[in-house]
């Protein structure tokens, strides 16, 4: 893990290997505010001329290197755009810093003096120190620099920002393992040592614990898989928290689709189809580690979805935990069936609150691309995490419960379809959240979040890597934070 560190004064001073401006918008020439006027100094005050002749102009994230002058220890300076000083916000400064720091792999130490808030600044150059150590035999690639330091920013600033960066890491090395590397035991042993680590209390329940448990939706999920399901939950209690969060998620190591198996193209992307579960158990781990005063009880469904002889079936009826009986139509819809045990099992902890995230549907995708998540659920609770993903920089966007999607989600022979009738495309994103509403009490706040494009990017931008993001932890650390105000 690449180490934060605080530092003040002229960063001109910087004994690292990078100096990091950061510049805005003007019209012929970046500007060059205060926090980059020493280093300005260094170049006998052309820094700005120098850029705009190197076309930098100061927009959002562009990134020009330029060899340090004499006089400096550094031997590089890299200017960033943060555009319009006037438009200046904290994912602008998180950007900023995370293509910085994404720049500088291969450097051992980077120092970084930006306007606006520090604490930022450091969560976007510690999220950008993010490397998936892959399986090559030679190692693969340049190291993130050893140390960032970051102007102006305060030990608990940097320490929320380091915790936020561990949290988000663990569920990128989670979401992007290959998966024949992590089935559903495997995960769940990692689970166990991660919340342990933590302090938090664990319960991991095998294949026989969910039979005594009435636990048909993962069962039959995972029934067709050589590598028993499991379910694990996590418990936080710190002493005195007024509030209990539950936290539910979605963990299918590999989703083949089962019996209505996937086309090959891209199937390979389905390793990531627990990304729902990592991040909940992600945001559990920063939240204990934080040690924000909330209580959060953390409940993640994990198999394998596969086909064999032992596969559920297309017609198969289902009884999960809550003893609600669910008519099978497609067995590659079957993280609302795992999540709707899930959601039981968490409801009888008689949370004030629960919020479940899941790569649910590529309706998703479709409806609202690959960076904004799909919101389903009690209108405040789909507002709130609207506006929190705002401010982290992790949008989202709620949807309605249209009458017409929740009578096509009616079945004749169960309590409910899992699917719409004749598994109609009709609002896919929705039918999800139609169907796991019918497992939550309508009085309880509650919401979904279908995360099926925002849990990878095809390739890397500010603090983002290219594969899996992390998301939405930041968002439900800073909805945690609400809970513990
Ligand atoms: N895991 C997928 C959803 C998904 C798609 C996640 C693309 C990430 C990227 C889910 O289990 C699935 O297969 N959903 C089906 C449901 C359908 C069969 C009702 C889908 O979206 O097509
Ligand atoms: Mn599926
Ligand atoms: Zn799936």
């Amino acid at each position: 893990m690449t180490d934060l560190i605080s530092a003040s004064g002229d960063l001109a001073a910087a004994e690292a290997a990078v100096l990091v401006v950061g510049v805005f918008s003007g019209e012929d020439a970046p500007e060059i505010p205060e926090s980059a006027a020493g280093v300005d100094a260094a170049f006998g005050g052309r820094l700005a001329r120098q850029l705009a002749d190197l076309g930098n102009t100061g927009g959002a994230s562009s990134l020009t290197r330029l060899p340090a002058p004499e006089g400096l220890a550094a031997g590089l300076v890299y200017a960033v755009g943060l555009g319009d000083a006037e438009d200046l916000d904290d994912e602008t400064l998180r950007r900023a810093a995370g293509t910085a720091v994404r720049a500088a792999f291969g450097k051992d130490s980077v120092a970084i003096a930006f306007e606006g808030d520090p604490g930022a600044t450091a969560v976007g150059a510690a999220l950008g120190a993010y490397r998936f150590e892959g399986y090559k035999t030679d190692g693969g690639g340049d190291e993130p620099p050893a140390a960032v330091s970051v102007y102006g920013a305060t030990e608990e600033a940097l320490r929320k920002a380091a915790v936020l960066a561990e949290s988000v890491a663990l569920v990128k090395d989670w979401a992007d393992a290959p998966a024949n590397l992590l089935r559903p035991p495997t995960f769940a042993a990692e689970i166990r040592q991660a919340a342990l680590d933590a302090g938090l209390e664990v319960e991991v329940l095998d294949a026989e614990a969910l039979s005594a448990g009435g636990y048909g939706g993962v069962l039959a999920v995972g029934g067709g898989s050589a590598a028993e399901p499991r379910l694990v939950r996590l418990s936080y209690r710190p002493e005195g928290a007024a509030k209990h969060v539950a936290l539910v998620g979605k963990g299918i190591t590999f989703d083949s689709g089962g019996i209505n198996v996937k086309p090959g193209a891209g199937m390979w992307d389905m390793k990531g189809d627990m990304a729902g579960a990592a991040a909940v158990v992600g945001a559990t781990v920063a939240a204990a580690k934080l040690g924000l005063n909330v209580a959060v009880t953390c409940t993640v469904a994990l198999a394998e979805n596969m086909l064999s002889g032992s596969s559920y079936r297309p017609s198969d009826v289902l009884t999960i935990r809550n003893g609600m009986t669910v008519e099978i139509l497609n067995t590659d819809a079957e993280g609302r069936l795992v999540l709707a045990d899930a959601i039981s099992r968490a409801l009888e902890d008689e949370p004030d609150a629960l919020y479940d995230v899941a790569t649910l549907t590529g309706g998703q995708v479709i409806a609202l691309g690959k960076r904004t998540m799909g919101l389903m659920g009690t209108d405040a609770e789909t507002e709130r995490l609207r506006r929190l993903g705002e401010e982290t920089g992790e949008p989202g966007w709620a949807m309605p419960f249209p009458e017409d999607l929740v009578k096509l989600m009616e079945s004749s022979i169960a309590d409910v379809s899992q699917c719409a009738t004749g598994l109609k495309r009709d609002g896919h994103m929705i039918q999800g959240g139609i169907f796991l509403s019918k497992f939550v009490p309508e009085d309880l706040p509650w919401a979904h979040l279908d995360i099926a494009g925002p849990a990878d990017s095809d390739s890397a931008y500010g603090y983002i890597s290219k594969g899996a993001t992390g998301r939405p932890l930041r968002t439900l650390v800073a909805l945690l934070e609400e809970f513990a105000a």
